[in-house]
């Protein structure tokens, strides 16, 4: 059954993916409308050699979809997501607005895909560490147990969208950055998100929480420290997971590389890890730097690399979406 589609946010670094990823995966479209707000509306997109109009967003004009794809910030979904989901129209959303809402499914669906069944018309796609980071830790969960995780995140500009893109490669030229995303710069340096009084970023708090209500671990002490890098394509995550039985790394490797979408590419004798320039235009996680923690009683540290485009946001979503629509793909 090919169904109606909208996409919202169809300009941006995510939407334009989108876009690009229903024709890669074949889902199956009856008609596709493109949205995003009046500075960009008219703009024409090419897809599947047709040429679409980009219109101005208004919920209204979504009647008679039967699937909208939210990459357009948390505002616009926070104000309209449920208007339009009363209209029988799936919203899954990018944006952080409802992924804490205990009415709103937050989902992997490698990992935690059960959760769709209690939805009710709006879905909320993870954080883009998050998403590769609870693919990592649900099989070492299920097999050797928890104690407690930390994890230091070395995050592409590009999740700042195309104004952290433009703000890189101005600064770059040695030109002023129209909208400085990372206001101290970004360029041979690095950055953090906006931090709130407590000196936390809400990403920091994001992987926190998001990650304990994926796993189903309410109470799981995890801690992060978030920072932005000049590179282009994926994040990157060194992960210090304490364990309770203390994994043989041959058998983690092996374990990892049977998880469906996790690659492992782990030979240090002959220098392979997983590298963000690898991983740009992949829809795998993959690990690497796998090795024994000294430092506590059972644990091991390893190393993640996913694109946060496809696999971080817009891969996830449409994956969402066929596991919702048609039981996967
Ligand atoms: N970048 C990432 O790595 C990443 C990963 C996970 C989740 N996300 C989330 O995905 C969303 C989009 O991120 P992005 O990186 O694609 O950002 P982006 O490149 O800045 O694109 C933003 C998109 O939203 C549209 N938009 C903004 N305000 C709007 C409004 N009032 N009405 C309708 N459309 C509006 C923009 O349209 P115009 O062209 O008209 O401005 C554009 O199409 C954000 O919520 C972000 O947090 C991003």
């Amino acid at each position: 059954m090919a169904v109606g589609v909208a996409i919202v946010g169809a300009t941006g670094l995510v939407g334009r993916t989108l876009l690009r990823l229903l024709h890669e995966r074949r889902f199956p479209v009856r008609e596709l409308r493109l949205f995003a707000s009046e500075r960009s509306a008219g703009t024409v997109l090419e897809w599947c050699g047709e040429r679409l109009r980009v219109e101005r967003f208004a919920p209204e004009r979504l009647r008679g979809l039967e699937l909208s794809l939210w990459s357009a910030g948390a505002e616009l979904s926070r104000q309209y997501a449920w208007e339009v989901a009363r209209r029988d129209c799936l919203v899954v959303d990018n944006s952080s607005a409802w992924r804490a809402h205990p009415e709103v499914p937050l989902v992997v669906p490698e990992v935690n895909p059960e959760a769709l069944q209690q939805h009710r018309g709006v879905i909320a796609n993870p954080n883009c560490v998050v998403i590769p980071l609870t693919m990592l830790l649900k099989p070492i969960l299920q097999r050797w147990g928890i104690r407690r995780v930390v994890v230091a995140t070395y995050q592409s500009i590009s999740g700042a969208g195309q104004r952290g893109i433009e703000q890189l490669q101005a600064e770059l030229r040695g030109e002023e950055p129209p909208v400085r995303v990372a206001p101290w710069g970004i360029a041979f340096t690095t950055a953090f998100h906006r931090l709130d009084a407590e000196g936390w970023s809400e990403e920091e708090r994001k992987v926190v929480a998001e990650t304990r209500r994926i796993l189903g671990q309410p109470q799981l002490p995890i801690t992060a420290t978030c920072v932005r890098l000049p590179t282009l394509g994926a994040h990157a995550e060194a992960v210090w997971v304490e364990t309770e039985q203390q994994p043989e790394l041959e058998m983690l490797r092996r374990h990892l590389g049977q998880q469906p979408g996790m690659v492992v590419l782990d030979e240090p004798a002959a220098q392979r890890y997983p590298h963000p320039a690898q991983a740009r235009g992949s829809d795998s996680v993959y690990i690497g730097r796998l090795r024994r923690d000294d430092s506590v009683p059972a644990g091991i540290i390893g190393w993640i690399v996913a694109d946060n485009i496809r696999k971080g946001a817009a891969t996830n979503a449409v994956q969402i979406a066929e596991l919702l629509l048609f039981g996967g793909h």
